[in-house]
């Protein structure tokens, strides 16, 4: 057993707290490798932004579990190397049996989701409850689920969203114990969430999509005054991404995402965690077409990464500081 603590991670809680204070959301980006994980820390380094450093059950598979442990060590380091110590949550993402959840724990994660959002409401909540109980005794934080987001969620495919009930959140939070509650009001994960028959144009042609269902957020948060709510499937789906990987050779089609405004609104309410990992595909995958194509002689990969490492740099700079709004409360 490995004790976040003695790898110099936080949980959410105070973190939490502040956001929903101060208005404005935390961000957690997924990370798979080294180079995002530089990324991210030394974007969020510069802009003095808390970070909640996202694995899921799939990057845990890919970069082998011991390692990634290693890794979120290495970003605590790392942050006090590059001169500022920013807060560092390390989150397991869509956990789906207590048994991972457990076994996160016992490698260092502060915080971890188990989302029960696909099982019968009962269901869900003995889950939960189950996980919050071993996670609490340990001090790390528990992200639960209400409602199915449309589109792969867990392995799981839903083909339409199945809102969060406001009526039920009172309930779930408190029979539970879980420290901050993931909801369904629109959002969806991955680069196609809204059909162009689903959007309208606005005056330069430009699709629109249907906005996000903040009516049900409100009520949410009038059940729950101050509860930390998370949004997942929160990326905007940059066009000029798109329209790059398309250009060297790329075939993404219909590629929509949920607007910056929108994720803005969002966050200045209860909305405290906001997930994002496609866009941080779209910028890596972009950059590296780009300099394939662009420099076809190139064989070194770190000749090709470094540039897409950058461009990520970049990108989780921008969120911190002008969609979440969490730069500078480090
Ligand atoms: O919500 C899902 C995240 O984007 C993680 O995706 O399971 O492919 O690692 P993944
Ligand atoms: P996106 O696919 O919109 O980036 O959402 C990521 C997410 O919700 C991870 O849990
Ligand atoms: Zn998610």
């Amino acid at each position: 057993m490995v004790h976040y603590k003695e790898l110099g991670l936080v949980n959410s809680n105070d973190l939490f707290k502040n956001a929903v204070a101060g208005g404005y959301a935390i961000p957690a980006f997924n990370f798979n490798n080294l180079e995002q994980l530089q990324a991210i820390v030394s974007a969020c380094v510069e802009t003095k932004s808390p970070v909640i450093l996202q694995v899921s059950s799939g990057a845990r598979k890919y970069a082998n579990q011991t390692l990634l442990r290693f890794l979120a060590q290495g970003a605590v380091e790392y942050s006090k190397e590059l001169g500022f110590e920013i807060p560092i949550v390390l989150h397991l993402d869509h956990g789906d049996s207590f048994e991972l959840c457990k076994n996160c724990i016992e490698s260092g994660f502060s915080s971890v989701m188990i989302d029960g959002s696909h099982l019968p409401y009962e269901e869900n909540i003995a889950l939960t409850k189950k996980v919050v109980e071993y996670a609490h005794a340990h001090g790390v934080s528990v992200e639960g689920e209400l409602g199915v987001l449309a589109g792969v969620e867990d392995d799981v495919v839903a083909e339409h969203h199945t809102y969060t009930q406001p009526e039920e959140v009172v309930d779930f939070v408190t029979r539970t114990g879980v420290d901050s509650l993931a909801i369904s009001i629109g959002t969806s994960h991955g680069a196609n969430k809204f059909t162009p028959a689903q959007c309208t144009r606005d005056d330069n042609g430009i699709l629109v999509p249907p906005p996000l269902r903040f009516d049900i957020l409100e009520e949410i948060e009038k059940q729950i005054p101050g509860f930390p709510i998370v949004l997942h499937g929160a990326s905007s789906v940059p066009q000029e991404y798109v329209e790059t990987i398309n250009k060297y050779g790329g075939a993404l089609k219909d590629s929509i995402g949920i607007p910056e405004e929108q994720l803005r609104r969002a966050a200045a309410s209860a909305v405290c965690k906001i997930n994002i990992d496609s866009d941080g595909r779209l910028a890596m995958t972009a950059a590296i077409r780009q300099e394939l194509a662009t420099k076809p002689g190139e064989f070194d990969p770190r000749k090709y990464i470094g540039p897409a490492r950058e461009e990520l740099k970049k990108l989780y700079a921008y969120k911190t500081v002008n969609v979440l709004g969490s730069a500078g409360k480090a």
